[in-house]
């Protein structure tokens, strides 16, 4: 489903290169749930958002679903980006003057799904997050909680084959954190996608099939 071959990014200081990533290499198969931990600053969202395209390596190579993805230009990563990737981010990135369902909406409208297909998906979904009674608020009168599970049910709305989800729990109490995990891991199983996480939780980390680290720019097994 997606395999990646010695990745490296690092970033300027003005003076020297920070080397973020060494030489990542990993190989995820279909339906394969992964954990990826370390400290703070060690590159978990940085290797989130090259390998779901959002970011460019220096090097190395990544095929998700057959496409050597590190090789196509913008106007053809869109296509892939659609259709087979969701992506829950560490900040949301939800618009806040939409309301939930419109938040929900927006990959089906950009993928131009008819009117009917978008009502009948988005409040299948809605149902599936519990959001149902809140289906017409602005975002911004929702709990954290709440928004997190209006970001995964816009994450699964494409019906996408992996999906990365940067720290998803991580702004929630305990019994929250839990709840939106288990709702993401059972979505995920029922769509027989791929998810890739990464989380400061080590409790919720263990929950998945393979568990990773980034140490010193290199993905150790933990
Ligand atoms: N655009 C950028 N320019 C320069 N440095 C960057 C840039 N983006 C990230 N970095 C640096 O790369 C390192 C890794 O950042 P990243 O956000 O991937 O960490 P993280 O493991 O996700 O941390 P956290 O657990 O706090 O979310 C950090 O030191 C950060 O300052
Ligand atoms: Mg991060």
């Amino acid at each position: 489903m997606l395999i990646c071959k010695n990745l490296k990014k690092s970033y300027s200081d003005g003076n020297n290169r920070i080397n973020i990533l060494s030489n990542i290499n990993l190989n995820i198969s279909s339906g394969e749930t992964v954990s990826i931990t370390g400290a703070s600053g060690s590159g978990k969202s940085t290797l989130l958002h090259i390998l779901s395209t959002l970011d460019k390596a220096d090097s190395g190579e990544i095929e998700l679903d057959g496409h050597l993805v590190s090789d196509l230009e913008d106007n053809n990563l869109s296509k892939i980006r659609l259709t087979k990737i969701g992506f829950i981010y560490q900040f949301h990135h939800l618009i806040k003057e939409l309301s939930v369902k419109e938040n929900i909406s927006l990959p089906l409208r950009i993928a131009k799904k008819s009117n009917t297909d978008i009502e009948k998906i988005v409040n299948e979904v809605i149902d599936q997050v519990d959001m149902t009674k809140r289906k017409n608020f602005q975002l911004d009168k929702l709990s954290g909680g709440e928004r997190q599970r209006v970001a995964i049910a816009r994450s699964i709305v494409n019906n996408p084959k992996i999906i990365f989800a940067d720290e998803p729990t991580g702004n929630l109490d305990k019994n929250n954190a839990n709840n939106i995990f288990a709702l993401l891991n059972d979505l995920v199983k029922n769509n027989k996608s791929s998810l890739i996480m990464a989380t400061h939780d080590l409790e919720i980390a263990l929950k998945l099939n393979r568990n990773f680290k980034i140490d010193n720019g290199q993905l150790k097994d933990i």
